[in-house]
């Protein structure tokens, strides 16, 4: 791991962010900061704006107005190949696996990219895929195709492409989604892990079990509105939030 990041310092800052398709407000005024090593989670109901705020980091859409800083710089303007080089790696809904590729090569691919990272060389970063694929116990199926592999398999694939990444924070939309609970407390196992070893995480979650065991600070969403933000105790026991995430909204 060559990722080292001081505890607290706000990586990502969201600010006063909207995004609009035609009528439809997506986003709507939100404020939101990413600070170092912490684990937030997003939740919301269906169409809440979850995914659009992570198109919006990732530079795969434009706010229509507002501001968004990486390190205190601002992302304006910036593709999402460039995004991903400043250290900002995510997975979508859909996984987007090259699923004709071995799983070895999926995550390879990554660690290509990357090579400029890799001091060591192409050894070091063969030695780092291997490492990945024992973390994820994707070792021994390193030479099967990703369409091949299990649903619970594909998704810790997704996990081990961003692993490689070496990317400060991690966009995890629905990562876990499908999961048996063996494969949850593993998952929640390899992403406190890494949260401990200084990535940030911000995760996009319906299973409200892995939100609570595994954020440490949860921002809801509805309607583009980011309505409340802190422990998921404080979130998920509020009468409020809970009618609107269960569709009961007055
Ligand atoms: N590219 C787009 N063009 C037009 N409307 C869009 C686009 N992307 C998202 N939307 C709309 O914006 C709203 C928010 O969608 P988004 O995908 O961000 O929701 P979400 O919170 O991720 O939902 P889910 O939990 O179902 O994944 C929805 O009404 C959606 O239909
Ligand atoms: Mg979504």
């Amino acid at each position: 791991m060559t990722t080292s990041t001081s505890p607290q310092e706000i990586l990502l800052e969201i600010k006063n962010v909207n995004k609009n398709f035609g009528g439809l407000q997506a986003i709507d005024d939100v404020t939101l900061d990413l600070p170092a090593g912490v684990i937030t989670t997003l939740v919301g109901p269906n169409g809440a704006g979850k995914t659009t705020l992570f198109n919006l980091i990732t530079g795969h859409l434009i706010p229509s107005s507002g501001t968004i800083h990486w390190l205190g710089k601002p992302l304006k303007g910036f593709q999402p190949w460039q995004v991903a080089r400043l250290g900002i790696a995510r997975t979508f809904q859909d996984l987007r696996l090259y699923s004709q590729m071995t799983v070895e090569e999926n995550v390879m691919t990554v660690t290509e990219r990357s090579s400029w990272l890799w001091q060591g060389g192409r050894k070091a970063a063969e030695q780092r895929v291997t490492e990945i694929l024992t973390e994820t116990q994707l070792l021994d199926k390193r030479h099967e195709r990703a369409v091949d592999l299990a649903y619970a398999e594909r998704k810790f694939l997704s996990l081990a492409r961003i692993m490689a990444s070496e990317a400060k924070l991690w966009l995890l939309d629905e990562p876990a989604s499908g999961l048996d609970p063996r494969s949850f407390d593993r998952f929640v196992t390899l992403l406190r892990d890494y949260a401990k070893r200084g990535i940030t995480i911000c995760i996009i979650e319906h299973n409200l079990d892995i939100v609570i065991k595994l954020s440490d600070r949860v921002a809801f969403l509805d309607q583009g509105k980011l309505l409340a933000q802190g422990s998921s105790e404080d979130i998920l026991k509020d009468p409020h939030l809970a009618a609107i995430y269960f569709g009961e909204r007055a």
